[in-house]
């Protein structure tokens, strides 16, 4: 599975079949074009792709679609993709796309390839019934609807779903099929050990259809640094646009002061995998963009939490994080040998 902001422009790998197992050969391909993705895999078997794109100096971390939210905010990604990750998107009401509608941008992208897609060329090798993935498809195209995803393309391997950029169209249509509901209480953005559920999590109010709900970003890389829509509207608990500006300014100072001190700053090729263990609004990864590394931004699940979608706002990565569960959604081996993968941490004050 793999989350990317994209750059405005939306890119699709093509998938080698013969390859058996991949992890984040997507998100490698889209870091090479400054787009930046989050690929993830469970921690069985899986476990160790995600050490191999880390060493790979690709963005991964372990994480999986079973019961709980996927550790990230609402309205984070631009574009979600599965290319065979096998997951029963038609299972369960819905409930592993409506977990994806909650993670995507208003106007955001999902992409499928494998099982069930193209069924029609594939369905010996994948050695099920003809019958059986086309019931499987209609299903996953039901949920689409009942989410108002508008399906772009279905072409070769793939098929291309768009989420709506608001919810005032959606609301109306979906006054008949009311299954599945909006979600009424539930924070969109809460997701540290939070139970998924089977409903729709709403986008904020807009005045008019052709609003972005929750306000658009900008073209990266204005996106970086331009201050975000969650910041100008208030949502994020005492941080207003002069703080958001401040903070940018300060960390743009600190990273010229580390690169005075750490000679081989700016050496290309000796720092790849940063991680930020305290990251608040991402302002020392917006720092680095320049420089040939990526920052995980891990937002504390004690700290402000609705700062980690400022993070994603900006156009970078991260995840909630409670350091003393935290086994279960790093790698180990990110925590055990940080020196080993090359992911040096830097803890800043708060
Ligand atoms: C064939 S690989 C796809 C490759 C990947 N997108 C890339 O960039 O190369 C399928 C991926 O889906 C992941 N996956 C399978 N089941 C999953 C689940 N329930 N939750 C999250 N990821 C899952 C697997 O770990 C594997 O990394």
């Amino acid at each position: 599975m793999g989350m990317a902001r994209s750059s405005g422009s939306i890119s699709f790998s093509l998938m080698r079949r013969e390859w058996p197992v991949q992890v984040a050969s997507w998100g490698a391909y889209l870091l090479s074009r400054d787009i930046l993705a989050m690929s993830f895999a469970p921690r069985d078997s899986h476990e160790a792709q995600v050490q191999f794109a880390l060493e790979r100096g690709v963005p991964a971390m372990i994480g999986v679609l079973a019961s709980n939210r996927l550790t990230y905010p609402a309205r984070a990604f631009d574009m979600a993709h599965c290319s065979r990750c096998l997951i029963p998107w038609h299972l369960y009401d819905g409930l592993y796309l409506i977990e994806v509608d909650r993670v995507l941008r208003p106007g955001g992208y999902w992409i499928l390839s494998g099982p069930p897609i193209n069924w029609k060329k594939y369905w010996k090798g994948w050695e099920r019934s003809k019958e059986d993935l086309n019931a499987e498809q209609e299903a996953i195209e039901a949920v689409a609807r009942s989410l108002c995803w508008k399906k772009i393309k279905e072409a070769g391997d793939i098929a291309v779903w768009q989420k709506p950029a608001n919810h005032a169209g959606c609301k109306a249509s979906r006054k008949a099929a009311k299954s599945p509901p909006f979600c009424s209480k539930k924070n969109a953005d809460a997701a540290w050990y939070d139970k998924m559920e089977a409903c729709v999590t709403p986008l904020p109010e807009v005045s008019d259809a052709s609003e972005v709900a929750g306000g658009a970003v900008k073209k990266w890389p204005q996106r970086l640094t331009a201050v975000p829509p969650r910041v100008s509207r208030g949502t994020v608990k005492g941080v207003t646009a002069k703080a958001f500006q401040q903070d940018t300014e300060l960390w743009k100072k600190r990273v010229r002061h580390y690169k005075a001190v750490i000679n081989q700053f700016e050496q290309k090729g000796r720092y790849r995998n940063v991680l930020d263990m305290n990251a608040r609004l991402g302002g020392f990864a917006a720092a680095l963009a320049s420089y040939p590394q990526w920052v995980m931004n891990m937002v504390p699940t004690v700290a402000n939490s609705s700062a980690l979608g400022v993070v994603y706002e900006r156009g970078l990565i991260g995840s909630y994080q409670d350091w003393v569960r935290g086994h279960v959604h790093l790698s180990a081996d990110l925590r055990s040998h940080p020196r080993r993968l090359g992911v040096h941490s830097v803890q800043e004050q708060v």
